[in-house]
């Protein structure tokens, strides 16, 4: 019955990552997933998580029974609390309503699915999703398979690398009223581009005239500016213009749980006299999406989070802890476009300290990727973009001049 069935291609990040494992050259370096690594090239657990990790495990009341169909409540109030600022309105107004999700990506599904379920835009074409071009591929996968019609907006533009804006602004301006837009919320993944404040006001003013209708991605925040809620400022603006929205979060970057998927999904609406009574119907109805598909989330990552964030103390050692990481990754921007120029590499590498968070898109090839790879042992997707956490004092300089050597072939 199955013998129709063709063989898919392999996940392009998870199949760089089974590809730079089985490569057994010790100058191998790995810039493909989106993971933090040390100065050593290994994983980083975060030094508040292992406190976190010793605080649970001293409590002799943890046990492994289920969490509510939305989760641990603590740790989806204060993820609330991360997203739109402590003293949000609509936080206040009980306009929100979070569930905790399998990270990012079950946030990202649970968003695409309510939206292919419930959403009603006022036009029929409106019903169909824009993502920025280029995006995280999985978000492609995620939002077709919740059969909901994708569409891009121009976002990276190759000759500056930076953001092509007025492309982006003029599809909004020519998509369909009631168009869902997925927005990153900051450290763009691929590209480490963001509009800026100013523009992210200019967006909102188009979309609002458009009725359409933002569905954010906050993977990052904590990698980009420095400064939590400077990271979230273009929700919070959304959120102040009076907009509904949903975003998906992750906590598998700025808190390093990556395995243990946790995760949340938010759906604001508007202030208005009934606004509390539809979040409500809302969010019975996402809870019983989540009960068909994963009965209710995985506790531990959750735990740990919520341990952190609720916890004045422990709070601002992870905001030093985000401050390490995001800083080792500039400092390697800055050695890395160094190493680019004192080499008069051909082509200019002001985008690589331009670019935030934890990517950068090169400009590189694929044929230059796939040399590199051949040649130099050096992983990376073939849409250019590097890992910057894979980046290291020993490992740059390697890069730097393999790059040098493929560009000038
Ligand atoms: C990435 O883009 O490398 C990460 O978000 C990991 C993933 O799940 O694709």
């Amino acid at each position: 019955a199955f013998g129709a069935v063709q063989k898919a291609p392999e996940d392009p990040l998870f199949g760089l990552m089974a590809a730079y494992r089985a490569d057994k050259d010790p100058k191998k370096v790995d810039l493909g997933i989106g993971a933090y690594r040390d100065n050593n090239a290994v994983p980083w657990i975060l030094p508040v998580v292992k406190k976190a990790d010793d605080i649970l495990h001293s409590d002799p009341d943890l046990n492994h029974e289920y969490l509510p169909i939305a989760g641990l409540a603590d740790f989806t109030s204060a993820s609330q609390k991360l997203i739109f600022g402590a003293d949000s309105p609509a936080i206040q107004e009980k306009r929100v309503a979070s569930l905790q999700t399998i990270s990012g990506t079950g946030a990202n599904h649970l968003g695409g699915l309510f939206l292919s379920r419930f959403y009603n835009p006022s036009t029929s074409e409106g019903k169909t999703i824009y993502l920025s071009s280029p995006t995280w591929a999985n978000h492609n996968q995620i939002f077709s398979n919740v059969h909901l019609p994708i569409k891009n907006y121009p976002y990276f533009s190759k000759d500056t690398k930076g953001l092509d804006f007025d492309g982006m602004i003029g599809t909004l301006k020519s998509a369909p009223e009631g168009s869902i837009i997925l927005l990153h919320a900051c450290a763009h993944n691929p590209t480490g581009v963001d509009p800026t404040q100013d523009q992210w006001k200019q967006i909102a003013t188009v979309m609002k005239q458009r009725q359409q209708f933002p569905f954010f991605d906050c993977a990052y925040q904590g990698f980009a500016s420095g400064s939590l809620s400077t990271d979230n400022w273009a929700i919070r603006h959304f959120v102040e213009q009076g907009f509904e929205l949903l975003v998906a979060q992750s906590y598998a970057k700025n808190f390093g749980l990556y395995g243990e998927r946790a995760g949340c999904f938010h759906f604001v609406t508007s202030p208005g006299s009934h606004a509390s009574e539809t979040t409500a119907s809302v969010a019975s109805q996402l809870a019983i999406l989540q009960r068909s598909e994963i009965s209710n989330p995985p506790a531990y990552g959750a735990r740990v989070a919520s341990t952190v964030l609720n916890n004045p103390q422990l709070f601002s050692e992870w905001e030093g802890d985000l401050r390490t990481m995001s800083g080792r990754i500039i400092e390697m921007r800055q050695a890395l476009r160094a190493k680019l120029e004192e080499m008069q590499t051909p082509g200019k590498w002001n985008h690589i300290t331009d670019q935030i968070g934890m990517f950068s898109f090169t400009g590189l090839s694929e044929s230059q990727v796939l040399a590199l790879r051949e040649k130099y042992h050096v992983y990376m997707t073939k849409n250019g973009r590097i890992s910057m956490a894979g980046l290291n004092t020993n490992n740059v300089d390697y890069f730097a001049k393999a790059v040098d050597a493929v560009v000038r072939e």
